[in-house]
């Protein structure tokens, strides 16, 4: 007989939907039986009887009020079968539960960056959780670099005993996009509050941008690469983090107003661009963790002409991974964001616990 696992799936938004396609494609020996589907916080497909939900009618499927956590960690562990939560929101507390999910024998494959970069009190317990007899396994490929191999080989690199020296990155589409676009190894006139317009219309920033330009998000990213490293970094806002919204503007309402009001600061960061420019460099949004000096940071970066980070296409994200065992780094590119590129990379996590658990 086949073996198989049970999944949960939670959201069903741009990688959500995705990833169930992906999943409703896949031709693999094990079976994945989908017994429980949140489509978001208002419908879900289960049945008592766990009988699995059809993932090629899923969206004309009659549904029903999701259970809450609680009940949602009886209902899987009930199920008697090993059991695979995908977790596809941003949701800050279903991130929270995942120690209840993993001591409870539930694995976990997630994009949601939530869980592995806020306080380091819920790293631990995830991660502790996990290291209990019967506990669930936890795969986040794609909370750094969206599908981007990055965070396994990360570790890998790690538990082998190779000591990480630096990490250097572009971690985030949106301003790996208004960079490329704004700083050029070409001479340009083009304004930064410009870049920005042109990237906000295209639909690559959030649907307010300074929540992209608050670096907030990189910063995130970064947390997660120091702690796997060895940092105990604290927060994603225990590091200097820089933010490219102008102080006036912090308190600004509308993002209408906010992108009415950008233009009257383009000279400030043109002062800067010039300044790279003059000494054959370009200006790169990065994160660092610097295992020397023990120290962490997000903000604005000057590269030469002939740095890998100059030559940068679209949205592309980069990371340079600096090891004991590769003092020439490792550079790790490609797309780093996009509904396609993030699902493969939670499928390939669940696939990877499924052929560790299913049975
Ligand atoms: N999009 C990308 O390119 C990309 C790249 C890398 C990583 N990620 C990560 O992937 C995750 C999903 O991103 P996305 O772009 O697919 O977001 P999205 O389009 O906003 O979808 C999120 C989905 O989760 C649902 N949801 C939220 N909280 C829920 C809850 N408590 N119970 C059930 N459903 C809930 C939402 O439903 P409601 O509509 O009811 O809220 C929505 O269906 C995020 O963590 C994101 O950071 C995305």
């Amino acid at each position: 007989m086949s073996k198989s696992v049970n999944v949960a799936i939670i959201g069903s938004g741009v990688v959500g939907s995705a990833f169930i396609n992906q999943l409703n494609n896949l031709k693999t020996a094990i079976k994945y039986n989908v017994i429980y589907l949140a489509l978001n916080t208002s419908q879900a497909l289960f049945s008592k009887d766990y009988k699995p939900v059809d993932l090629s009618t899923y969206t004309t499927t009659e549904t029903q009020q999701p259970l809450s956590l609680d009940d949602l960690v009886s209902y899987l562990k009930d199920s008697g079968k090993p059991t695979i939560f995908v977790d596809n929101t941003s949701s800050e507390a279903i991130a929270n539960f995942y120690p209840t999910f993993i001591k409870s024998g539930i694995s976990i494959a997630t994009p949601n960056k939530k869980a592995f970069s806020s306080s380091l009190k819920i790293w631990n317990d995830i991660f502790e959780s996990s290291k209990v007899e019967g506990a669930g396994l936890v795969y986040h490929e794609s909370t750094v670099g969206a599908g981007l191999p990055i965070i396994l080989p990360l570790k890998d690199l790690v538990t082998t005993g190779d000591k990480v020296v630096k990490i250097e990155g572009i971690f985030s589409g949106t301003l790996s996009y208004i960079f490329n676009e704004f700083s050029t190894t070409e001479p340009s006139n083009v304004k930064f509050s410009d870049v920005v317009k042109v990237a906000k219309q295209l639909g690559y920033t959030e649907p307010d941008p300074r929540d992209d330009l608050n670096g907030l998000d990189v910063a995130r990213k970064v947390t997660i690469l120091a702690r796997i490293s060895g940092l105990e970094v604290e927060s994603p806002t225990s590091f200097p983090v820089q933010s490219l919204i102008p102080k006036e503007l912090e308190g600004v309402q509308s993002v209408a107003e906010f992108m009415e009001k950008l233009p009257n600061y383009d000279n400030d960061i043109q002062k800067v661009k010039d300044e790279a420019f003059a000494e054959n460099k370009v200006l790169r949004f990065v994160g660092q963790v610097d295992l020397e000096t023990n120290k962490v940071s997000v903000g604005i970066g000057k590269y030469g002409f002939d740095h890998p980070f100059a030559s940068l296409k679209g949205s592309d994200n980069v990371v340079s991974i600096k090891t004991e065992r590769y003092p020439n780094p490792l550079i790790i590119q490609g797309a780093g964001a996009g509904s396609e590129v993030t699902a493969h990379g939670v499928l390939a996590d669940t696939i990877k616990i499924a052929e560790r658990i299913a049975k």
